[in-house]
């Protein structure tokens, strides 16, 4: 798992070794601490030590205390600062892995799980870098202790050597139910910020409904598993504390009757005996330390097992190799069939547009429109049958020229927290000239100009500071802007009113002319002059001609006029 981790060491391995460099010297620091013991308490405190001696031992102890400063300070620093780093780039890894996802990873993942793997996963497995250091710093510290320890008195040493290996056990068998619980944990904690996320986003449903208590059930629930998850854990950790205490209380008081005989015949001195005791006290914790770095290295490989099924996941097939920058003659949908998994959607589609023309898809809610959207935009990969662009199948145009192509309004709109500014250019550059006209066409100027800080308005969280027709009104402009040959519409005045929606109407035949143009429409007056209509029933196509033609025909195309013109 280390070695999965380098490329995100490699930047910063100065800093790493120079932290081990720094372990070094921190354990031989502690062991000249404890050395100084033994004769603060044999002359220093002694009534006929001299002042030299005295002064001697104050300056030894404050030069250690000086010299302790640069070492701890670039050893934790330089160790934190890299594993930050680390996670840093290994988060945007994850999530530029993320981009490359097919659609259907997203519309079957939780939300809240995918954000603590980018966020607390990518943490957790970086950890293992400072658990490393951990590793290798604290068992030089033990050592160190241990040597101070055997240097006073190694007949009391051997106490050490008793208890050590209790401790190392329950640390071992503590730290193993910590590990295995941290999965149930981080899962639980994916399902409780996926609840506060959702709660969040249902801040009107919620009002409207009077679902506070609902919501708040819902918070608690998720909330109060994720504490039962982590309850295991302190109830393992606490337990394992004061048993060690507990030990080394044991060790203690039986040092004490031991050393006591061996001050009494004169075997050992005062000042070794405590220099032996405060070494073993210092000893108990790189022993705790360095479980604890053990179970941090097993939670890292857990956590980074969760990265790498991730990193693993296959990513959407881009395996085209044309890039078109035009749309020349057709597309052409042959005998389409799709299913998301279970259930066609569409059963034996077809359909053409040509270039220049503008081409409509009606049927009931749920009839397969906006997956045959879908489908044109490469969203998901073709079952049955095939789409033809210029007379190639889509399948061999790389995904990023094939949705170069096409312009898309659609059903879900989709603003960023940011200006109106950012939300029409997405990241690209274009005039001044290039957005006023684009706003102009598609009917936002005339509220755009109106806002006090007109271009730089921020738009809210996902747009929410415009009326529903304004913001679709952006997204017609942002769809203008990125001047695409063809215009997919999904629906895009479904929920608004009729004045707002012949607004947005207006936008979007201003639009739309000198293009080709797929359109889902809902309200069947729009798309009268359209070349053509086809009309679905679940998943199949049923009629298919002009607005007259089918009117004539008096069949489900009609129905669906009636009920439209009726609305
Ligand atoms: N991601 C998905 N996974 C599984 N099934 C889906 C998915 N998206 C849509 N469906 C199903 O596919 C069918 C067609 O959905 P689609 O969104 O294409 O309908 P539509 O014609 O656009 O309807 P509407 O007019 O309501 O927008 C529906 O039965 C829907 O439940
Ligand atoms: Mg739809």
């Amino acid at each position: 798992m280390l070695a999965h981790l380098l490329p995100f060491i490699a930047p910063f391995r100065a800093r790493v070794i120079g932290s081990i460099i720094f372990s070094f010297i921190l354990a031989g620091i502690g062991a000249a601490q404890v050395g100084l013991v033994q004769p603060l308490f044999d002359r220093g405190l002694s009534p006929e030590s001299t002042r030299e001696e005295v002064l001697w031992l104050a300056g030894k102890l404050l030069a250690l205390g000086i010299l302790n400063f640069p070492a701890r300070f670039f050893h934790f620093y330089w160790i934190r600062t890299a594993m930050e780093e680390a996670t840093c780039s290994l988060r945007t890894s994850v999530f530029s892995k993320m981009q490359r996802l097919p659609t259907s990873f997203y519309t079957r993942s939780k939300q809240g799980q995918m954000i603590s793997h980018i966020i607390n996963d990518t943490r957790i497995q970086a950890e293992a870098l400072k658990a490393f250091v951990d590793l290798v710093r604290e068992p030089l510290k033990a050592i160190a202790y241990l040597s101070m320890a055997f240097w006073a008195d190694w007949q009391l040493t051997l106490v050490i050597f008793v208890i050590a290996p209790f401790l190392a056990a329950i640390f071992q068998v503590s730290g193993k139910k910590v590990h295995r619980n941290q999965a149930d944990v981080q899962r639980e904690q994916g399902d409780f910020t996926h609840a506060v996320a959702e709660g969040i986003g249902a801040h009107k449903i919620t009002k409207a409904f009077n679902l506070q208590k609902f919501v708040t059930q819902r918070f608690t629930y998720f909330q109060d598993r994720f504490y039962q998850a982590q309850k295991k854990t302190m109830f393992v950790e606490e337990f394992a504390h004061p048993l060690v205490e507990v030990i080394g209380a044991c060790a203690f008081s039986a040092v004490i009757v031991f050393a006591h005989h061996r001050i009494q015949s004169g075997a050992t001195s005062i000042g070794d005996f405590v220099s032996f005791v405060a070494a073993l006290a210092l000893f108990m914790d790189p022993i705790r330390k360095f479980s604890q770095a053990n179970v941090k290295l097993s939670q890292a490989k857990a956590a980074h097992e969760r990265v790498m099924e991730l990193m693993n996941y296959e990513e959407e097939a881009d395996k085209g190799s044309l890039e078109p920058t035009k749309f020349e003659k057709s597309i052409e949908v042959k005998d389409l069939t799709f299913s998301y998994g279970e259930g066609e959607v569409l059963s034996h589609f077809s359909m053409h547009v040509n270039k220049g023309e503008k081409v409509a898809l009606v049927g009931l809610s749920g009839s397969g429109k906006s997956t045959l959207i879908n489908l044109l935009l490469g969203l998901y990969p073709v079952d049955h049958g095939t789409i033809l662009l210029d007379e190639k199948p889509i399948a061999d145009i790389k995904l990023n020229s094939l949705r170069g192509l096409f312009g898309l309004v659609s059903q879900d709109i989709f603003l960023f927290n940011d200006t109106i500014r950012g939300n029409l250019t997405l990241g690209k550059d274009f005039t001044e000239e290039q957005i006023s006209h684009a706003l102009k066409v598609s009917y936002a100027a005339e509220f755009v100009d109106k806002l006090p800080q007109g271009l730089e308005t921020i738009v809210g969280d996902r747009g929410t500071r415009l009326s529903g027709g304004q913001q679709q009104r952006l997204t017609i402009a942002r769809a203008f802007l990125q001047d695409t040959d063809v215009l997919l519409f999904d629906e895009a005045t479904s929920a608004l009113d009729n004045e707002s929606e012949k607004v947005v109407q207006k936008a979007l035949e201003s639009i739309a002319s000198q293009k080709t143009v797929v359109a889902v429409a809902h309200r069947l007056s729009t798309i009268q002059d359209y070349d053509r209509i086809y009309v679905l029933s679940q998943g199949r196509l049923v009629e298919q001609g002009n607005h007259s033609e089918l009117m004539a025909k008096a069949g489900e195309y009609a129905k669906l006029y009636d009920l439209s013109v009726k609305s």
